[in-house]
């Protein structure tokens, strides 16, 4: 197993930051939370139900968060989000001597731009949707004139919180979502990729990785749609599930040999300065495990169901992690199952409302991570999108797909939106 010379042991850690205010971040300072670190706990910016175990810091970008980490000694820092990854965010503290479990900046591209993906799956021949890109309006609309095979599917290259793909059904949608884009420039700018529509069902593998080693989190299962439709709109994920039981161990070999082994390979080979979580977006085609994206981060919310079921010292992991080593070859089974379903604002995800009161009556076995809250006047209100995360646990997913709904039927939110179908019919969809 790969190691740095010298480690650095948890006695040297001054405080825990996490970056980030999403449901996912509530879930991973959870996580740590759960054993008494022993050390302050921060959150940068945070939300209303992180501030319940960590200081909420309003700090918004990568240069402000490192220039509050100046003087705090040697932090253990967690990064979230991909935004602040992509800002080199990680460079930045590590430069400061910080421990950072999160990929350089230039790693950060596997997921910041689709274009480098793209071409680093190409020159690894790991398994991916035949693609093409183009750099503006005209030539992609030629294209779509010309192609006669839908639907399309069409992604910005750069970043778009999960709402930069539309798999169009038609030329009509298709030329549609050009119009769309092209009332800003800088999408053609940094790229628009057409891409060959995969069918299949969709898993979310998630690996910590030091970029030689790695080992697997549970297999997980989102929703990204905004609705069970099938033209419902993309949006940062609606619900998740995990373990997903519904792979052979054939069929996870596959995933181990086809694509994790090699694109770690290609991590290492392109010396890649990579620490932290590598999540595989893929699809299982009738030809076998393609990739439909990189994130060098958790997925959201997919951490919210991975966390409480992956019982280790979570501290431990991300300190060794941020240094470079994997504390064991592989992680304990899961013992429990989780089921998240999110709840979101009326107008999510175009122009969600804002402002709304909530009010939570917590059930047992039942857990829930704050998105986009505020607290005002002892009140909790909602500010966005992705509001709450209310993950059900239980023995299998069935109880804690009912325990899920359970808690969220407790829940008085006005205005407020999330889909019923979470976890149903697993097998069938
Ligand atoms: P991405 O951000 O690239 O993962 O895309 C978001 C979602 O769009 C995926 O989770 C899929 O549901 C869908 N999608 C992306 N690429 C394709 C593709 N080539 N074929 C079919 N669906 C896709
Ligand atoms: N759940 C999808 C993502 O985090 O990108």
């Amino acid at each position: 197993m790969y190691e740095e010379s010298s480690q650095l042991p948890l006695s040297q850690m001054t405080g825990i930051l996490v970056v980030g205010s999403g449901a996912r971040e509530h879930a991973i300072i959870w996580g740590m939370a759960k054993s008494s670190p022993g050390v302050p706990l921060y959150a940068a910016p945070g939300n209303a139900g992180i501030e319940n175990l960590a200081t909420c810091l309003p700090l918004y970008s990568a240069a402000e968060v490192a220039a509050w980490a100046r003087d705090k000694g040697r932090l253990l820092v967690v990064v979230g989000p991909e935004a602040p990854l992509a800002e080199g965010i990680a460079d930045l503290l590590r430069e400061q001597g910080h421990v950072v479990v999160g990929p350089s900046r230039q790693a950060a591209q596997l997921e910041s731009s689709k274009v480098f993906a793209k071409r680093f799956m190409d020159r690894y021949q790991i398994p991916t949707a035949a693609w093409q890109v183009f750099r503006d309006r005209k030539s992609l609309g030629d294209y779509v004139m010309q192609h006669d095979t839908f639907p399309l599917v069409l992604k910005q290259s750069r970043l778009a919180q999960g709402k930069g793909v539309v798999v169009a059904a038609d030329r009509e949608e298709a030329l549609q979502t050009i119009t769309e884009w092209s009332h800003d420039p800088a999408v053609f700018a940094d790229g628009i990729i057409a891409e060959q529509c995969l069918t299949g069902k969709e898993v979310s593998v998630h690996i910590l990785t030091n970029g030689q080693d790695y080992v697997w989190l549970p297999l997980a299962q989102d929703y990204k749609r905004l609705t069970p439709e099938p033209h419902s709109p993309n949006t940062g994920g609606m619900g998740a599930y995990a373990p997903v039981n519904w792979l052979s161990a054939k069929e996870r070999q596959v995933i181990d040999e086809h694509i994790l082994q090699p694109v770690v390979k290609a991590i290492a080979e392109e010396n890649l300065l990579y620490r932290g979580i590598l999540y595989v977006g893929l699809m299982m085609t009738p030809d076998g495990p393609k990739v439909l994206e990189f994130n060098v981060r958790l997925g959201d919310p997919e951490t919210e169901v991975l966390i409480p079921i992956v019982d280790i010292p979570w501290v431990e992991w991300w300190w060794f992690l941020g240094q470079g080593r994997l504390l064991e070859t592989q992680l304990p089974q899961p013992n429990r199952s989780a089921v998240a379903v999110v709840l979101a604002s009326e107008g999510y995800p175009k122009q969600p409302m804002t402002g709304q009161s909530i009010h939570i009556e917590p059930i047992a076995d039942s857990l829930i991570f704050h998105a986009a809250t505020v607290r005002e006047q002892g009140h909790l209100k909602a500010q966005g999108g992705r509001v709450l995360t209310v993950v059900g646990l239980g023995d299998n997913i069935e109880r804690a797909r009912k325990q899920s709904y359970a808690q969220v039927s407790t829940i008085t939110f006005p205005h407020s939106q999330h889909r019923l179908d979470i976890a149903a019919n697993i097998e069938a969809n």
